[in-house]
């Protein structure tokens, strides 16, 4: 599980957006982090603390004191390994730029010594007040991160900027916050191929694979985590991506090889997860091919398809890395290799059809690691998230 035993801390100040919070906590919970929850006495009004507790699975705080026992605000703050305020409202925000600490939850915040989230949330005039600019700054100056502000309808019915983030962006950056605080990959520029490539036949038919695309998007993500400025360039896939990257929507080989080739220059890393087709019609019909009486007797004949991978391995510059994939289904460790080695590839991904539950279209992969000095990594089955996990890990190792 992706957050599996860390400890969040949530702030909950009055917004309507408060009902988005009762989400990410379910989210967080579900990705095994624990997690407890501060309320203002104006939450409250908006959501249920025991809708939270029964989430969290802990007791809800709102109250220094409650009968004549004290809320130990400073062990709440150190408890967390992150304090996420969502949402946070123009008062909260100036109570915190001002050192006004008249509740629990700003008791908490001015103890807490892990990192801070705010995910602001109010009315546009009121965030683009120059106040509420001024505060956002004064925070972001004493390292508070922020979740930018949506555009869309507010709680008042009028519409602009100022929604919170949705609970699934919000969640994203405590990943990232959470998991490489230090951004291991700042500054650097990636590039991920991934997904399968159409060739079309004509209009209608394609030549086509199996790859859903969610092993590349697992890894173009976990560069963005980790810091990375990524480009996606994604082939026809219906999988879900995060934000946080550029991604590139293309069909075929050629234009993938495209679209990397205008990046691969610019890039430090560069991955290559997409199933791209060696192979395409070499006519591709500009109608549909109409159903004739009997098998058609033309044949589809084929045209090769430029080697992404092999053309980017030819002109690597120093200083950058190329990750290859390699699916087999026979012969797999010497057939990955022979890969590492035609293609100039500095590390190459085996994953084999063989392995029950690797491969196309399932959450979870097998693979190896081969690199280019002879070091082999063989995992075990895993998610595709924690394959992306290894693999990143194995990729910042191998570059340092
Ligand atoms: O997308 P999923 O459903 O999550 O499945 C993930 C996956 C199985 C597609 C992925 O883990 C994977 O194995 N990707 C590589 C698939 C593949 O085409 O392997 P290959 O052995 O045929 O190609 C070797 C390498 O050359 C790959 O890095 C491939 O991207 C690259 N290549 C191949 C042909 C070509 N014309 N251009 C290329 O860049």
């Amino acid at each position: 599980m992706q957050l599996q035993n860390r400890k969040i801390l949530i702030g909950i100040t009055g917004s309507i957006a408060a009902y988005k919070t009762i989400l990410l906590v379910r989210l967080l919970v579900k990705a095994g982090a624990e997690v407890r929850v501060v309320m203002t006495a104006a939450a409250r009004d908006f959501v249920s603390p025991l809708v939270l507790s029964t989430l969290s699975k802990n007791k809800v705080e709102s109250d220094l004191f409650e009968g004549d026992a004290w809320a130990n605000h400073v062990m709440l703050g150190r408890w967390a390994e992150l304090f996420v305020i969502a949402p946070l409202t123009c008062n909260t925000l100036s109570k915190m730029v001002h050192g006004q600490c008249d509740n629990l939850l700003m008791a908490v915040y001015f103890s807490a010594t892990c990192p801070v989230l705010v995910c602001p949330a109010m009315d546009e005039d009121m965030w683009h007040h120059k106040i509420t600019l001024r505060n956002v700054n004064s925070l972001k100056a004493d390292g508070v991160h922020f979740m930018p502000v949506g555009n869309g309808e507010l709680g008042s019915g009028l519409f602009g900027e100022g929604r919170m983030a949705e609970p699934e962006e919000i969640f994203q950056t405590v990943y990232g916050l959470v998991k490489y605080p230090e951004k291991p990959l700042k500054g650097k520029r990636v590039l991920v191929t991934a997904g399968p490539t159409f060739e079309p036949i004509d209009p209608v038919r394609f030549i086509g694979n199996h790859s859903s695309g969610k092993m590349g998007i697992a890894l173009a993500a976990e560069f963005a985590y980790a810091g990375a400025e990524v480009k996606l360039v994604l082939g026809p896939s219906n999988a879900n991506f995060p934000g946080g990257m550029e991604v590139i929507r293309v069909q075929t080989a050629q234009q993938m090889y495209d679209a990397v080739l205008e990046s691969f220059a610019e890039s430090d890393i560069a991955v290559f997860s997409a199933a791209v087709a060696d192979y395409r019609p070499a006519d591709s019909r500009p109608s549909k091919i109409k159903k004739v009486a009997g098998v058609p007797q033309e044949p589809i004949v084929l045209a090769e398809n430029p080697d992404i991978l092999k053309t980017c391995g030819k002109m690597k510059k120093m200083g950058q890395l190329v990750v290859g994939f390699a699916l087999e289904t026979d012969n797999e460790a010497v057939n990955a290799q022979q890969k590492l080695r035609d293609k100039q590839a500095d590390l190459i991904v085996l994953n084999s059809l063989k392995d029950e539950g690797a491969g196309f279209g399932v959450d979870t992969n097998k693979v190896t690691i081969f690199d280019k000095n002879g070091q082999e990594t063989a995992l075990p089955l895993l998610s595709k998230h924690e394959t992306a996990v290894r693999i990143v890990n194995a990729i910042i190792n191998f570059g340092s």
